[in-house]
């Protein structure tokens, strides 16, 4: 396994591996920047084929979550956490205190929350032994996830501008990959907005909950992304889009709230060169730590932010993903990677590409 010569290490300041026999933990903590504040990022717990994976992942969503909180003018840095191992066998009351014990020790520098296959109910459980957790329904602004789908929603607006030119989303079509917490919640809010859904989710409950409530089509798993609709919205887990799919995508559009969509920075040229517009997922699913840094805000003093209702700072989601779509365009560069360098300016890192 490779660590400061990997492509996703991109100077990390900080990795942690963590693990506890007794209860079968085994965690990594990646913080990839603090130069705007403490790192701040969800907790995922899933099973990954082998340990570099896990590792890779915890890097790059580290890295997104230091691009995510500086375009979301957020006074944090960027890290990520991963615990390894199916989350339905595993899990328990003392693994997540064991979690808990370990993420004091990093100290103040890195705060954490919920993420795939973490609830909200997880993760005050591990507040009971540590209090560097947001997110829960008594610190911040209660379920990350239903702020992360209105701020999705604050994106897809911006697309709708951008691509459609227009401003209502009344009779769009949209394929939904992925009805946990967040794309359930976009559903529900397109569904009411006039739009036609297709979904797909591993999970067969979902699916037809889906259909029996918005009257949704349903596709595979594996081939939702190729739905003939406007807008494809991401909503699982990340790499979804490669340079071969990318081929194979319909919509007009892509705006979702998984993490990481682009496989690789060819997949995103690919989209750009078929003239499909992506939003840069960090910045349209940056609902969620913006709500999760409530009582952050609160404190007196803390940031000019504070004066700011919730709902007005998940607006500004629109605002920033327009002017990286305009900037863009000016450039002639895709979305992504002009979110990137703007990212990069703001934390004081040089440009990657
Ligand atoms: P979740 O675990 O509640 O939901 C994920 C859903 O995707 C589940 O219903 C699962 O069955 C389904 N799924 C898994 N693999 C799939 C596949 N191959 N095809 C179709 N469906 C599949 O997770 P949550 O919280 O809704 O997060 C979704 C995505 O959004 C993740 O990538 C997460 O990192 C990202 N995100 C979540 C935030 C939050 O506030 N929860 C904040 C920012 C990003």
């Amino acid at each position: 396994m490779r660590f400061w010569t990997s492509p996703e290490f991109d100077d990390h300041e900080q990795l942690c591996l963590f693990s506890d026999v007794e209860t079968g933990l085994r965690a990594i903590v990646a913080i990839h920047s603090t130069a705007l504040g403490p790192a701040a990022g969800g907790t995922r717990f899933r099973i990954y084929t082998d340990d570099s994976s896990a590792v890779d992942d915890a890097l790059r969503l580290s890295r997104a979550m230091s691009y995510k909180s500086a375009l979301a003018g957020l006074p944090c840095g960027g890290g990520k956490s991963v615990i390894i191992g199916d989350p339905d066998r595993l899990k328990s009351k003392p693994l997540l205190h064991a979690y808990g014990r370990f993420i004091n020790r990093i100290g103040s520098t890195f705060a954490t929350g919920e993420d795939v296959g973490m609830s909200v109910a997880d993760i005050e459980t591990v507040r009971e032994v540590c209090p560097f957790v947001g997110g829960t329904s008594t610190v911040g602004a209660g379920d990350p996830s239903t702020h992360t789908a209105v701020g999705v929603m604050h994106g897809l607006r911006a697309v709708l501008e951008c691509r459609f030119q227009r401003d209502d989303f009344k009779g769009l079509s949209v394929a939904i990959q992925g009805l946990g917490a967040v794309g359930w919640g976009v559903a529900e809010r397109l569904h009411a907005e006039g739009v036609r859904l297709t979904v797909a989710d591993i999970r067969r409950a979902n699916v037809d909950r889906a259909v029996a409530q918005f009257g949704a089509s349903v596709a595979s798993p594996e081939t939702i992304h190729t739905a003939d609709v406007d807008i494809y919205s991401p909503c699982a887990l990340g790499g979804v889009i490669t340079e071969q799919s990318a081929q194979a995508i319909r919509a007009r559009a892509i705006a979702g709230a998984a993490n990481n969509q682009l496989a690789s920075q060819k997949a995103g040229e690919a989209l750009a060169a078929r003239g499909i517009l992506f939003a840069p997922d960090y910045v349209i699913n940056a609902g969620g730590i913006i709500s999760s840094l409530e009582e952050y805000f609160k404190m007196p003093g803390r940031n000019g932010s504070a004066a700011v209702p919730l709902s007005q700072r998940l607006a500004l989601i629109h605002d920033r993903l327009t002017e990286i779509f305009h900037r863009a365009a000016s450039e002639r560069c895709p979305p992504e990677a002009t979110a990137e360098q703007m990212a990069r300016e703001l934390i004081g890192r040089l440009p990657v590409r």
